[in-house]
This record gives C-alpha cells, sequence and structure tokens, in this order.
C-alpha cells in the first residue's frame, strides 16, 4: 500500500529539463517532486528511498492517443488492465479515444468514464470527446476534455465524419484543439471495390493507402488554415503526410507518429498476418524512414501508441473481418529507448517526444519535467540490460504484442505516478490511483 508520505531515490542519472543526465537524489512529498540535490539527508520515518544508482530518471510517459475500451468493449481491455500495462510501460498518464460503447459524445458519457478512471486507473487519464453529425452544439462545451475527436475515415457508425459540410461544421465553430484520424473513407471505400477479391491482411496498405490518408490531411490542414484552428493530426503514417507538412506546418499545427510506423512496416504482414493490421496502416519502408527524419526534424511533435487491443481470437478471423490495431502502452517506452541506445537519437529527445511534448500541445500544466513543484510522475528504467517482449509478461488483456521477441533495453524499474509506486520491480501495485487531467491548451 502506498502512503503518498514521500520518496526520495537516491542517486539515479536523472534527465534534468536541459537534457543532461546528473547524478542526483530526487525527494518527492504528496504529488509533486519537492526537491533535486547532489545528497539529501537521511528522510524521515514513512519517507520511502528507492536506491537508484545505475538507473535513470525520466519524467514519466504521457501517451496521447489510446483505446482502452471501457465502457462498452471490456473483453478486450478495461481501465484497470490498461492502465497496469501503462504502469509496467512507463505510461504516467494518457489521453482515450471516444469509440467506446456507448461513443464518448455528450457530458454524460464523459461524466461516466471519468469516474470509471477515478475508481480504477492507476494512472492519470483525460478523454476525448467524439464528433458526429449530431453533436456540434456540445462539441466546445463538454468537459474536462484534451480535445474533439475526428474519425474522417476507418470508423463505422456516428463517429465516422466523412461529409465536408460536418467537417467544415466542428472547424467553423468553437477553439477548442481538434485531433483528426486522417484517412479519406470515399477513397478507402473506392480502393476496397477495385480490390474486392483478394483476401491477405497486406490488402489492408494498398485499400487504405497513402493517398487515402493524404487527401485527408490536406483536407483538414486546409480547414485549420481557414479557421485559425488549433489542428493536431494523429498518427501521421506516410512519407506523402510528412513531406506536405515540411511545406506548411502552422504554428497552431501539431502532428504525432506511433512508434509501430517508426519500426515496422508492410513487410511485417509476413510474420505478423493479420496481428500487423491497424489504421492508418503500416507502410512502406521508405515511409519509416521519412518519418523518422521528421520527427528527428520537429515536424512531426510527439510519440503516441494508438494502444487498441483486440483478443487473438478476433485477429483471428479472416481479413477484412479482423479488426485493425495493437496494443502499445507496455512497449512504447523501451522501444523507443532501445532506439535511443541503438544511436538512431538522443535520450532527450525520446523524453521530449514522450513527457514534454504533448504535455505542451494539449497544456496539461506541471507535466513532463524533472524538476522540483512539478508532478512526481516518473519512470525509473534500466538502460544497461536487455530483456525480450513476452506474452506471459503483459498486462494488457489481450495478452499479445506486435513485439513479441523483441530484445529491448530501458524497461521501467519503477513507475511513479502522483508519488505513488505503481510499478515496483515486476509488480504492479492494484492499490494505486492517478488523477483527471487539466488541459489549459494554446489555441
Ligand atoms: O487501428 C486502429 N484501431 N486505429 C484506430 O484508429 C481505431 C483503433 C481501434 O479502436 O481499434
Amino acid at each position: 500500500m502506498n502512503s503518498n508520505a514521500g520518496l526520495v531515490i537516491r542517486q539515479a542519472q536523472v534527465l534534468t529539463p536541459e537534457g543532461e543526465l546528473q547524478r542526483l537524489d530526487v525527494q518527492t512529498e504528496g504529488h509533486r517532486i519537492l526537491r533535486l540535490a547532489d545528497h539529501l539527508p537521511a528522510v524521515l520515518p514513512g519517507v520511502r528511498e528507492i536506491p537508484a544508482q545505475g538507473l535513470t530518471l525520466l519524467p514519466g510517459v504521457i501517451d496521447p492517443q489510446v483505446h482502452f475500451r471501457e465502457p462498452g468493449l471490456e473483453h478486450k481491455e478495461d481501465l484497470f488492465t490498461a492502465s497496469c500495462a501503462c504502469a509496467r510501460g512507463g505510461v504516467t498518464s494518457f489521453l482515450e479515444m471516444p469509440n467506446t460503447r456507448p461513443l464518448t459524445t455528450d457530458q454524460a458519457a464523459l461524466e461516466d468514464k471519468l469516474a470509471r478512471a477515478a475508481a480504477k486507473s492507476l494512472v492519470n487519464y483525460g478523454f476525448f470527446i467524439g464528433a458526429t453529425a449530431d453533436n456540434l452544439a456540445v462539441l466546445n462545451s463538454c468537459g474536462p476534455t484534451p480535445g474533439i475527436k475526428i474519425f474522417m475515415g476507418s470508423m463505422h457508425g456516428p463517429l465516422l465524419v466523412d461529409q465536408d459540410q460536418t467537417l467544415e461544421g466542428v472547424f467553423a465553430q468553437g477553439r477548442r484543439l481538434i485531433a483528426v484520424h486522417a484517412e479519406d473513407q470515399a477513397r478507402i471505400a473506392q480502393r476496397r471495390q477495385a480490390l474486392a477479391d483478394v483476401y491477405h491482411p497486406e490488402l489492408h496498405s494498398l485499400i487504405q493507402d497513402n493517398e487515402a490518408a493524404l487527401l485527408a490531411t490536406k483536407k483538414v490542414l486546409a480547414l485549420s488554415h481557414r479557421y485559425q484552428r488549433r489542428l493536431h493530426i494523429l498518427h501521421l503514417s506516410t512519407a506523402d503526410e510528412a513531406e506536405l507538412l515540411y511545406q506548411d506546418k502552422p504554428a497552431w499545427v501539431t502532428a504525432e507518429v506511433t512508434p509501430q510506423h517508426l519500426l515496422l512496416d508492410t513487410t511485417a504482414y509476413n510474420y505478423l498476418g493479420s496481428l500487423a493490421q491497424m489504421n492508418p496502416p503500416l507502410r512502406r519502408p521508405r515511409d519509416r524512414a521519412v518519418l523518422w527524419q521528421a520527427l528527428l526534424e520537429g515536424i512531426i511533435d510527439f510519440i503516441a501508441t494508438d494502444h487498441a487491443p483486440h483478443t487473438l481470437e478476433e485477429k483471428a478471423l479472416p481479413y477484412p473481418q479482423s479488426p485493425s490495431g495493437m496494443p502499445g502502452v507496455e512497449t512504447s517506452l523501451p522501444l523507443m529507448l532501445t532506439q535511443a541506445v541503438q544511436g538512431h537519437c538522443r535520450l532527450s529527445q525520446v523524453a521530449h517526444w514522450m513527457s514534454r511534448a504533448p504535455a505542451l500541445a494539449y497544456g496539461i500544466p506541471n507535466k513532463g519535467l524533472v524538476t522540483p513543484g512539478y508532478d512526481a510522475d516518473l519512470v525509473l528504467v534500466d538502460l544497461e540490460h536487455y530483456y525480450p517482449v513476452r506474452p506471459q509478461d503483459l498486462q494488457t488483456k489481450c495478452g499479445w504484442s506486435p513485439f513479441t521477441g523483441w530484445n529491448l533495453t530501458g524497461w521501467p524499474v519503477v513507475t511513479v505516478v502522483g508519488g505513488q509506486v505503481a510499478w515496483d520491480q515486476g509488480r504492479v501495485d492494484p492499490t494505486v490511483r492517478g488523477r483527471p487531467l487539466s488541459f489549459n491548451p494554446r489555441e
């Protein structure tokens, strides 16, 4: 049981706000970071000491795009199991999407999710409000929420916003951040008909092709210009869209990429089959290379997992009945830290992309840095050893990962949420609870 009286994490390599590693002691009090010093004095009774020599202390990860399935689809995942997976993965805050049952399209559904998370989530939480053709009137008044989610494609039912008039209506009204899943539904429908008699999951990347993504991203970029509206492009997946943003990326537009789109490509269908199926789909090796470059050069702002669990039974259905989506919250940080250790990027960039940049983009106060006064959302990782992704270690209810067998470094040893130890050397503390996030976004 966590008393939350305070922690002293001793002699970790701490990533400072300047992006440097320094060997320091870090003390927390309540849910905040109290102080950092070369050596802090012996602590008072009740304060827990965590010896951390040889480990690295980073700000907790904010995963700004997840699908946690509660309410309504709890056979795939729920807020407890998903947040346990977060704790294992060093994810201390998440922003969750509205395609649950009922859909999160009004204040009552939003409040229901907030109440469920307060009761069950080990980590901090926020929930998007989904746009439909009928809820324009409430989109800018519901809250608290990080923003409005629009599915332009790859969605069924009321959350599919594939009519230009509805789309423009959302941009024209209000000032709230709009986060877009940018795939053009008309293009997808047309490609599906043209390729109707092929039945391999690889087909997915041909039907929902680069052009489908580019068409949609172009459209929302134009709307964002017209209405000077804060736009976030979710899971950018193609070289074509990145090249578009190199030409035209206004200051009020941000974009994210998933570890899947950075680290996997269409060759993954050969060994993963429909486990590799997600929306937007995996792309070709060239897309991956351009996405990496765009991330390194700041055209892409941050990383999200799009954690979208489905059961293995569901995934085993023949394409196209097999659902799209992969889990991600418990592997994203080690995947990216392994990239850093292997020299593809810097440790400080990983922390920026996974903690600080999403906090800034969504205006989440006091998060994403290890500094006094900030929230004690912290992750202590081991960058010395490698350990493989194994199904039996997974906390996600779906029980599988597209990265099974990958040998990774940077696994969380301890994850701290608001000063409480949620993950401790291989064990979740199921009594820990996160808090609702607040949002003061730039417009
Ligand atoms: O692959 C995906 N699966 N992409 C999405 O945008 C939705 C998600 C899901 O909810 O399964």
